[in-house]
């Protein structure tokens, strides 16, 4: 079902909006933000509210602070980011209910914005707690999420209060980010241009059960990197050495091979296996699928890098999710780099990376600005290739 998108909000002059966004960004050691692509994101929204007239009371969370108040965890850097990209004035609420908080957003003007503290420091937040959610939803007229990130997530900010305003016979609609987010990722899987090649890595089968399943009914081809290969090919009966394994999910790999039969789906055939998974080791490449003993497998090998190439450059609609290796150290990054470099390097394809991981992984590779779509969403957009209906989204109001 169609959900109602930003353009279908009219008259929002002098309108309170609450926006739910995903401002869950990472900080360094000294509490700085050192990534602001979330907050970046956000802007075609807050900015088309700011021409509206609306007063726009912004909402997040960041990091999993389980209901207590932690400064190191306070949103207010968020706040001052986002005023220097806006070039102008953000307000922040230290809270996010209660009294003060309704002072503030009685106070506003058409155009000001306002972020609401971290919702995380109630532990209501994330229980979707009714009364909270009310609380949240007394300072709204209306109502937009444009936090992809969090749309997996059934909290009171993304659930619990657009059903109080649809109740209530108010708007429920997606900022332009979830808009994007969900044409690309949806495009993909509903009427992809074909060949479409998915690219599953990371470390564990277990978190990418449900999108291989899905995913085997859609693409054309899979190819799997990362240390969750070794589960499948212990399963497979090779040599994994000390590899990570999930020795518990084997029966687990070993069905999803099955299921795949016919189908075109890559395990490395080759790897970059060290002494031990840090920098410094030694490293070498092995003749085969098989890892020797007393090594573990840390990226992929030169021959692997070659034949996934070889899938690359053919497709048309790439998704990607999950790095080959360990790419946070520099000696065990060229398979993951080279695939982004592959995957950006195909101008006649779109492509879309998975958030989190894939998403660092493209940014190291500097292509982040050459891969059509870099989504926001890491644990989202993986639900999302699952195929199942995000909570967020679902809560907004039908077209
Ligand atoms: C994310 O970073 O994936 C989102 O902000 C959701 O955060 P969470 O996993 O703590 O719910």
């Amino acid at each position: 079902m169609a959900k109602l998108s930003i353009t279908d909000l009219h008259n929002l002059r002098g309108q309170r909006v609450f926006v739910r966004v995903d401002y869950n960004v990472p900080l360094d050691e000294a509490g700085n933000i050192s990534d602001d692509k979330r907050i970046k994101a956000t802007l075609p929204t807050i900015d088309h509210l700011v021409k509206s007239g609306a007063k726009i009371i912004l909402a997040a969370h960041l990091g999993r602070p389980k209901g207590k108040r932690d400064p190191r965890q306070s949103l207010r850097p968020c706040a001052a980011r986002l005023a220097e990209l806006i070039g102008g004035t953000v307000n922040f609420a230290d809270d996010c209910i209660g009294d003060k908080v309704d002072a503030m957003v009685a106070a506003m003007q058409p155009g000001q914005i306002l972020l609401l503290e971290n919702l995380r420091f109630y532990a209501e937040e994330e229980k979707n707690d009714a009364v909270f959610a009310a609380q949240l939803a007394k300072n709204a007229d209306v109502y937009v999420n444009d936090a992809f990130g969090t749309a997996h997530r059934a909290h009171a900010s993304t659930a619990g209060v657009p059903e109080i305003l649809k109740k209530r016979g108010s708007q429920c609609a997606a900022g332009f980010l979830m808009e994007k987010e969900l044409k690309y990722l949806g495009g993909a899987l509903s009427n992809p241009p074909r060949p479409f090649l998915c690219i599953l890595g990371g470390a564990k089968v277990s978190d990418k059960i449900a999108v291989i399943e899905n995913l085997l009914t859609q693409a054309d081809a899979i190819l799997i990197g990362g240390a969750m290969a070794y589960t499948f090919l212990k399963s497979q009966g090779y040599g994994v050495g000390n590899s990570l394994v999930e020795n518990d999910k084997l029966d687990l790999a070993k069905n999803l091979l099955a299921k795949a039969k016919g189908k075109k789906f890559l395990l490395p055939v080759d790897h970059v296996q060290a002494t031990k998974p840090e920098a410094g080791a030694t490293t070498r490449i092995t003749d085969g699928p098989s890892l020797e003993d007393g090594w573990c497998g840390v990226d992929i090998g030169p021959k692997t890098i070659a034949a996934y190439n070889q899938e690359i450059v053919a497709a048309k609609t790439i998704v990607w999710n999950g790095p080959m290796g360990i790419f946070e150290i520099p000696e065990f990054s060229k398979g993951t780099f080279e695939v982004a470099k592959a995957v950006a390097g195909n101008k006649g394809a779109t492509s879309i990376i998975g958030g989190g991981d894939s998403a660092k992984a493209v940014k190291k590779a500097g292509v982040d600005k050459q891969v059509t779509f870099v989504s926001t969403g890491g644990g989202a957009s993986l639900e999302f290739l699952e195929g199942r209906e995000l909570p967020g989204v679902a809560a907004l109001s039908n077209k």
